[in-house]
This record gives structure tokens, sequence and C-alpha cells, in this order.
């Protein structure tokens, strides 16, 4: 199957999409020594106005002690066509990696496998995850290098290790405010108290609280859309694990972090506080100069363990102009701007945030240092006012080379 004609592929994928779901494995390529497979998450059902914000447990991935390279997702219809983000909004989907014990269901008795860092807690735990900017995103690990997964050493006895996918997708059809509804607004999705019934926080206009699973966010009036199923199909490629790989561990700054540091009884204390929602208000029109409405938010926080810098990406939402990661001495360790569709067609709808600019330093160039602070800065426009914005920054280190 090294090369395989792309009309046999789509006829393939949507032969097997009709007749199993969840699909795999809709080919494999080993024509390198990358090798290469589609997914398809199971399906979700959507309706106008729907946010589906679901957990998808023990999902198709890679098997065996692997390194993996790269990650790609986007949201298609049951025919695999590119659904647009006008139609579907891609609020984010994430991966992450856990153990179960062997044979067991019960979503209990998992223990997530976070990344290297720096939030606390179940917060930001995954090993990929993006929105909509997933289509014209890069995520390829240049060589030597690799995410390594499935190291038997690291699998507690009696586990095994399983894939989570959490998909957000918003059915923005119809709606009355397909930017309010994308930036979930309560006020739109009629939400007042949280998933607990609790009141929310005074002041919270928007974000995840307010567009949990199932919300439905305000139609226009008398508008009559059909259901529709939609997938998240994710393309991975890895290669088997041998010794010439280079581990990197994956690092998910969030500019709204609350860093705490302390002197503990074993040296520094560092504790973060990472809300991952933040919003802006409109900019005081009075202060417009030519430099334009900008909100600048920052975080600072150390590095435990430094490492050479191999690849980073920041994820912004729609309003986002880019974010910048800094060593200690104010080097800009990457930059990472939005690019921002201009048409029609799946992967460049205007005005939504279709790809980021990512950063692949030659390996050796970028050193952080152990111990060194960081600091990350995301900028947005604030000429107009948004609710639960996003500045995170996902970056690979290894700490050889
Ligand atoms: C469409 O989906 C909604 C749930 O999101 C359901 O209540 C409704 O009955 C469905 N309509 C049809 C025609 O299947
Ligand atoms: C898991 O299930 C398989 C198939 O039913 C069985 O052969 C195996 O012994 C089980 N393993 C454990 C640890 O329960
Ligand atoms: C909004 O929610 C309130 C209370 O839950 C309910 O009484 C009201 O009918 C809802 N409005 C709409 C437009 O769904
Ligand atoms: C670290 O600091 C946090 C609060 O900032 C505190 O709750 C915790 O007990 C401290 N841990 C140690 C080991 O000092
Ligand atoms: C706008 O900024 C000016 C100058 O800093 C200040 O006097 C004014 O009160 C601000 N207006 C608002 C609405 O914040």
């Amino acid at each position: 199957m090294g090369c395989l004609d792309q009309n046999w592929v789509t006829s393939l994928v949507i032969l097997l999409l009709a007749l199993c779901t969840p699909c795999s494995d809709a080919y494999t390529k080993t024509a390198s020594k990358v090798k290469s497979a589609v997914f398809y998450s199971p399906k979700v059902e959507l309706s106008p106005g729907i946010s589906s914000n679901k957990f998808y447990y023990d999902v198709k991935f890679p098997e065996g002690h692997v390194a993996l390279k790269s990650f790609n997702g986007e949201v298609v219809d049951e025919e695999g066509n590119s659904v647009p983000l006008y139609e579907v909004y891609l609020h984010h989907w994430l991966v992450a990696r856990y153990h179960q014990p062997i044979n067991s269901t019960n979503t209990e008795d998992i223990v997530i496998v976070k990344n290297a860092g720096v939030c606390q807690g179940n917060t930001l735990p995954q090993y990929f995850g993006i929105g909509s900017e997933t289509r014209k995103t890069a995520t390829y690990i240049p060589d030597p290098f690799g995410v390594e997964i499935g190291n038997p050493v690291e699998i507690p006895a009696g586990y095994e290790e399983k894939w989570m996918i959490n998909l957000h997708a918003i059915d923005t059809r119809g709606v009355e405010d397909r930017w309010g509804c994308t930036e979930c607004r309560c006020d739109l999705y009629n939400v007042t108290t949280d998933v607990d019934g609790q009141s929310l926080p005074p002041g919270y206009k928007g974000g995840l609280q307010c567009c949990t699973d199932n919300t439905q966010c305000r139609l226009k009036e008398g508008y009559k859309g059909y259901n529709r199923t939609v997938y998240l199909k994710y393309t991975v490629e890895w290669v088997d694990w041998d010794y010439s790989i280079i581990p990197v561990k994956i690092y998910i700054p969030d500019v709204t972090d609350i860093v705490k540091i302390s002197n503990g009884p074993k040296g520094l204390n560092v504790t973060h506080n990472c809300q991952v929602e933040y919003d802006i208000d409109r900019c005081n029109t009075t202060e417009k100069h030519d430099s334009g409405c900008i909100d600048v938010r920052k975080t600072s926080f150390p590095m435990i363990k430094g490492g050479y810098v191999i690849y980073g990406v920041a994820h912004q939402h729609a309003g986002g102009l880019g974010s910048t990661l800094y060593g200690q001495d104010g080097r800009v360790i990457c930059t990472s701007l939005p690019k921002y569709g201009t048409g029609k067609q799946a992967g460049n709808e205007k005005g939504y945030i279709v790809g980021m600019t990512t950063c692949y330093p030659r390996p050796g160039s970028i050193k952080i240092m152990d111990g060194e602070t960081l600091t990350l800065v995301s900028d947005y426009s604030n000429s107009e006012p948004h609710t639960g914005l996003m500045g995170l920054f996902y970056f690979l280190l290894a700490e050889r080379l």
C-alpha cells in the first residue's frame, strides 16, 4: 500500500465510514519509516445551535512502543468532506493519554498521564490539542525527535495505556450571533448556573461554563435546519521506537496562570493556577492611537528543567494578534501568529483563525536553562469585547541532542 491513489483512498474512507463507526486504520502507509493512519472519532450528532462537548475514551490510536511524529485533526461530515467553521465551529479538540486497569471500562479508575507541565491538577493535561486553526497548523516533529508513548516500563503492572479525545464542536448554523456562540456568551445560551446548578461567579459573561455539552445557542427566529452527523478525523504519523529517537517533552503554559513561588523545604515551591480562559473589555476609545486597541496579557513562570526547543506554537481564538514566549534575558524563544481565513472553503473561512505559524528552531540553537523563568505574552485586539479567550503556548523540549 505504498502509493494509494487519492480517489481510491477517498472511496475507501467512505466505504469504511458506511460500514463501521467508529472507524480506524482507513489506511496505513509504510512507504518510509514513518507510518501514518487516519482515524475517526465516534459520531457527533449536531442540530442547529447545539454545543457538543464530549469525552470519548479508548479511541483508536497507534499501538505499541512508538514515537509520535504528527497529529492533525479536522471535522468532516458523513461523506468525509471537510466541514467549514461557520457551520461547525471547532472550539477545540484535545488528546490525552491515560492508564487504566486491564479490561476495565470504568472511567473512574483512569489515571491521566499528563504532559510535562506546567499547569497543575488535571488542567491542560493533553499531548495534542488545538481548535479552529487545526487545518493550517504544522504539527510535524522533525527527526530525530518524537513523543514517546507506549513504553511498557512506563505502564504500571496490571494497567494498559489508552487515549481519550475531548471534542468541543458548536453548530452555528442559523444562530442569531455566530461570534457570540463561538465565544460561549452566557446570554445567548441562556445559562446562569454551572453544571452543578450553582450560580456562575458574578460578572461571568461567557466561556466554557456557558457552552457545556448539549447547551443551545439562540437561533434566528423561525430558523429550521436539519440535524447532522460529523466526526473528528485525525491523522497520526509515528515511527516504531528505537534508540536513535530522542524523546521530547510537551509543555503547555497558559497566559492566565497565576504563579506563586515560595521557599519550600526542598527548595523552590512553585504553584500554578491556570484559569484557561479570560475575557477582555472593549478598549477605551480615547486611547485609540495608531497602535490600535491591543490587550496584552502576560505571565511568568520558572522551568524546573530546561532543554532545547524543537517546536513551538500558540493557541488563540478569533481576535488574537499573536503570542510570544520569551526567555529570562528577554530573548524571543518563539513567536506564533494567527492566520485568518479570507474566503468560504473549509480551511480558509473568513474571520476565523485557520492556522497558527510555528517555530522550528535549528535543534541546539534555542536552549532553556534549568530554573530559567520564561514569560508568555498573548496579544488580542480589544476593539471588540471578547469572552472565553485562550492564550496557550505549546512547545516541545529535548533534554539532549
Ligand atoms: C435533532 O436533534 C435534537 C437534539 O439535538 C433532537 O431533539 C431532535 O429531535 C432532532 N430532530 C430530528 C428531526 O431528528
Ligand atoms: C482481559 O480480557 C481478556 C479477554 O476477555 C482475557 O483473556 C484476559 O485474561 C483479561 N485480562 C485480565 C488481566 O483480566
Ligand atoms: C431561559 O432560561 C429560563 C430559566 O431557566 C427559562 O425560564 C426561559 O424560558 C429560558 N429562555 C429561553 C429563550 O429559552
Ligand atoms: C507550596 O506552596 C503552597 C501555596 O503556595 C502550599 O499550599 C504548599 O503547602 C507548599 N508546599 C510546600 C512543600 O512547601
Ligand atoms: C479612558 O481613558 C481616559 C484617559 O486615561 C480616562 O480619563 C477615562 O476615564 C477612560 N474612560 C473609560 C470609559 O474607561
